[in-house]
């Protein structure tokens, strides 16, 4: 049977996810949930204690180099793999009820959209930066630490595939926040600027931030004990770290 009030409760939903507005998590008290200041510090850790990283804050430019171009295969799959993440309604409809699943899954499915192409362009200012870095060709080689991220952006475990995602975002942000204002760092460059690390820290005054997202969906799709999931964050992050690692081991960078 037609049921008008529910079509237009449909559309209503669908302008505010278009709009970027309104979009509802499946759970509201995510900031208690999980401890957010004690994953964010442990991002900074990560990223103020790599050498490699150090380094190119303070103007070394074969560090900086061989960051951009050892981390880009990552960038450039990052975008791809959320892509092709299946999202199953099925747990979601188990856990939370049919019909809060469906208010709450097409704003998700859209914001998941918005997030690949959102991601794709973050990918494009990475590639353009390292051309005002004067890198004009990215090897395909892949470092094996930097294959590990990869491999785990692909994971068919959604909770691990989200709490991958949200490790990311938390590196993104801390590692921009660490070298944003670094002159020896942008100097680098020849628009003295670092477009990739400026983005990551633009506030996301047009609603929910992917990080929000991405700690809502690995809940969602997992556990309800957050320490498990805050353990999955904390892994992709270390992963990210050793990667840097190996990149300055590589790059004959360590001290
Ligand atoms: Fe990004």
């Amino acid at each position: 049977m037609f049921d008008e009030s529910e079509t237009v409760g449909r559309e209503y939903l669908w302008m505010l996810a278009r709009r970027g507005m309104g979009l509802q998590l499946f759970h509201q008290d995510n900031d208690a949930f999980y401890d957010l200041v004690r994953l964010r510090k442990r991002a900074a850790e990560f990223v103020a204690g790599s050498s490699l990283i150090c380094r190119a804050k303070s103007g070394d430019r074969e560090a900086a180099v061989a960051l951009k171009t050892s981390f880009w295969p990552f960038v450039q799959e990052f975008e791809l793999a959320i892509d092709q993440q299946p999202l199953p309604r099925e747990p979601l409809a188990r856990k939370f009820g049919d019909a809060a699943m469906r208010r709450v899954f097409v704003g998700m499915a859209r914001a998941m959209r918005e997030m690949k192409s959102e991601e794709g362009s973050h990918a494009a200012h990475w590639r353009k930066d390292a051309e005002c870095l004067g890198i004009s060709f990215f090897a395909d080689d892949r470092i094996p630490a930097v294959q590990e991220l990869i491999d785990r952006a692909y994971t068919r475990d959604i909770s691990l595939f989200f709490s991958m995602l949200a490790g990311t975002e938390f590196i993104a942000e801390e590692l921009s926040r660490f070298l944003v204002d670094s002159q020896d760092f942008t100097g680098l460059f020849s628009r003295k600027r670092w477009m990739w690390g400026e983005i990551h820290l633009a506030p996301h005054d047009d609603g929910r931030s992917h990080l929000e997202i991405d700690l809502d969906l690995a809940r969602a799709y997992g556990s309800e004990d957050a320490s498990r999931i805050e353990a999955d964050v904390v892994s992709a992050m270390a992963l990210f770290r050793k990667a840097a690692d190996e990149i300055a081991d590589a790059a004959l960078l360590s001290a």
